[in-house]
């Protein structure tokens, strides 16, 4: 299987060289661990190399992930400018209802008319095919997720969402929040139907917060199953891949 370069300095050497082409990755961690900052670092990368990148920001403001990403030298808005980067805002989508829900009683006159999660996907695609995109970075699909109360509506939004990406040739990111640790963490369903997660784990050992990484799967390739510390350096994240955490 042909590999996409992570972008991420140490996490190539656990996946054997980078992600399965084509794949759907998914990336989970807890507030802070790193997900924007993954998401952006592999598609600043593979600007570099030549390869164009669809961002889509489904909560942090488009221009606030462009400055919080200047201190790593990324200039969102230049590789926009040269047409290697896309930013698309679907923010609005989680402040808009589902459709099932009826508009809100409050704002009766309040449509979520082609802010769904239907829309947003044909969206996707048409940039895709559009814009010659070859990666794309989806962050954070939590909340996304959550619009589906019934776990089977649920999961058939959340295949359809996958197959439409994988379906694209895109070798794609999406972000999923943590929200419990380690331990005592659930399976989310997007894990089961992912191609591909890594896990941002942020512990606790001897009263220091450790920042670790692993790759809990990756369908079709052999990889490191360890936990593995990493940080964020100057250039980005990084990842440690012969070291273990305790
Ligand atoms: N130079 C830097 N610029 C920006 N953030 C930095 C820098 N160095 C370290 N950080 C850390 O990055 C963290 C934010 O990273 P990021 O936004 O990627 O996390 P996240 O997992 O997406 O968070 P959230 O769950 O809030 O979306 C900050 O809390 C900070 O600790
Ligand atoms: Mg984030």
């Amino acid at each position: 299987m042909d590999r996409v370069p992570t972008g991420i300095k140490g996490l190539d050497e656990l996946l054997g060289g980078g992600f399965p082409e084509g794949r759907c990755i998914l990336i989970v961690g807890s507030p802070g661990s790193g997900k924007t900052t993954f998401a952006v670092q592999y598609l600043a990368n593979g600007a570099l190399h030549g390869d164009a990148g669809l961002y889509v920001t489904l909560d942090e403001h488009p221009e606030h992930i462009k400055q919080n990403m200047k201190g790593y030298n990324w200039d969102l808005d230049d590789l926009e400018k040269k047409g290697k980067l896309l930013v698309m805002d679907a923010s609005q989508l989680r402040r808009a209802r589902p459709k099932e829900q009826g508009p809100h009683p409050m704002f009766a006159s309040a449509t979520t008319e082609g802010v769904g999660f239907p829309e947003l996907l044909k969206t996707i695609s048409k940039v895709i095919e559009g814009e010659n995109i070859r990666r794309v970075a989806l962050d954070p699909v939590t909340s996304l997720m959550l619009r589906y109360s019934e776990e089977l509506k649920r999961r058939r939004a959340t295949v359809a969402f996958f197959d439409t990406l994988a379906d694209s040739g895109c070798t794609s990111l999406v972000t999923s929040e943590l929200k419990t640790s380690l331990m005592d963490r659930r399976f989310q369903l997007e894990e089961f139907l992912s191609h591909g997660v890594v896990l941002l784990h942020t512990l606790m050992h001897e009263g220091n917060v450790v920042r670790a990484v692993q790759v809990e799967k990756m369908r079709g390739i052999p990889h490191d199953t360890q936990i593995r510390p990493y940080q964020f350096g100057p250039s980005g994240l990084e990842v440690f891949p012969r070291d273990k955490v305790f």
